[in-house]
């Protein structure tokens, strides 16, 4: 009933704001160029219209951060794009590029593996392109995040059996082949392998995070399908060659030769080496548990306001590493992004009970261990 309920308001919102000349803005004339003779914009509003072509230029805040005075470290608020992560980068390039270039049509079936933040901006761009998109995710996603992939309508496959590694991905792609087997003109978006994925940071965030400073020291990045290092990393080099990229990866995640291990907080981390990855400029790699991830999260929101996802938590716990064990730097300037919205995090990180049963478990690991 609740979830009729919420689907009712979001159309009746949709409505009112189709009607709302005021929404009619668009703020990035160059993506929209040659759109008006795109055949396949028919499903949009306004409203979709003007907030899926802004993903740009998100805000950047300066952190005060106790004993690392001597780093200015900068926050890009990522979370404030149009679906609300870093990942609309990813789907509105992708999307747009795919659809110029003619390797997708009207008809094109679009595939693809995600635990949330990708699933819910490819659903919104394909709702947008009247595109039919098949969205195979897993039990490691949260509730919020379901319900707005499924508000928007795709074709919904959840993934519950984990793999041999303990995650989940290996099955999702299991999935993902046979679905792409059996439907006919289907493209399988494949982040982990699509080198769009990685243009799409080069060609936008990349650029944004090289103007947030004069001289950019440091990126630290999280990295689950490897595309926003991938990009960032290139363009950051390019401009700035002196510059460190210090990749950020949870406990449990294979990505930089980890042992695999179960884990419950989706957005960072994976259970195989993205492909896309070979032509990243990592210089470090910082490793962070979930348990501090956990904690970082609420000194982010009770220090800085900042109402952030998991691996927010995660990057800012390796900055604070970082900088504590490499006391010989003096004075540097640090980028990181904030990827995705504290509110998806209602019922894990920031749900007491969840958190108790969360320590309970990681203590008794730990003792085992
Ligand atoms: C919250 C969050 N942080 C970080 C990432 C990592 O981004 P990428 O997949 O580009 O490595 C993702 C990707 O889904 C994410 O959802």
């Amino acid at each position: 009933m609740v979830y009729g309920l919420v689907r009712r308001f979001f159309c009746h919102a949709r409505k009112r704001a189709v009607k709302n000349p005021l929404f009619i803005v668009t703020h990035n004339p160059q993506t929209l160029q040659g759109m008006s003779e795109n055949p396949l914009r028919r499903r949009g509003s306004e409203m979709i219209e003007h907030i899926l072509h802004t993903p740009s230029n998100t805000p950047v805040v300066r952190l005060k951060m106790e004993g690392l005075e001597h780093i200015q470290v900068l926050a890009k608020l990522e979370y404030m794009n149009p679906t609300g992560s870093v990942k609309d980068r990813a789907a509105s390039f992708l999307i747009e590029k795919l659809l110029r270039q003619r390797e997708i049509n009207q008809d094109t079936v679009l595939i693809e593996s995600t635990s949330g933040n990708f699933g819910i901006a490819l659903s919104a761009y394909c709702r947008y392109y009247g595109l039919k998109f098949h969205c195979v995710i897993d039990s490691n996603i949260s509730s919020e995040n379901e319900m707005l992939i499924r508000m928007m309508d795709p074709t919904v496959h959840k993934v519950t059996e984990r793999d041999a590694t303990g995650g989940y991905l290996l099955n999702r792609i299991k999935k993902v082949c046979e679905l792409k087997e059996s439907i006919p003109n289907s493209y399988w978006v494949n982040q982990y392998q699509n080198p769009y994925n990685a243009e799409a940071y080069y060609q936008t965030l990349g650029n944004e995070i090289c103007d947030t400073v004069d001289s950019v020291d440091y990126v630290f990045l999280g990295v689950s399908s490897g595309g926003t290092i991938t990009g960032v990393s290139q363009k950051v080099k390019e401009r700035f060659p002196n510059a460190k990229i210090v990749a950020v990866d949870i406990v449990g995640s294979v990505i930089f030769g980890g042992q695999p291990r179960k884990r419950f907080i989706p957005g960072i981390g994976s259970s195989m080496i993205p492909n896309i990855l070979s032509s990243a400029k990592i210089d470090e790699v910082v490793m962070i548990d979930e348990w501090t991830t956990i904690a970082m999260c609420h000194e982010l929101y009770l220090k800085h306001s900042l109402f952030a996802g998991g691996s927010s938590g995660s990057v800012y716990a390796a900055i604070k590493q970082y900088f504590t064990d490499n006391k010989s730097i003096r004075s540097a300037n640090a980028v990181f992004i904030l990827a995705d919205r504290g509110e998806r995090y209602m019922n894990t990180i920031y749900n007491h009970n969840w958190v108790r049963n969360f320590e309970e478990n990681h203590l008794e690991q730990e003792i085992k261990a």
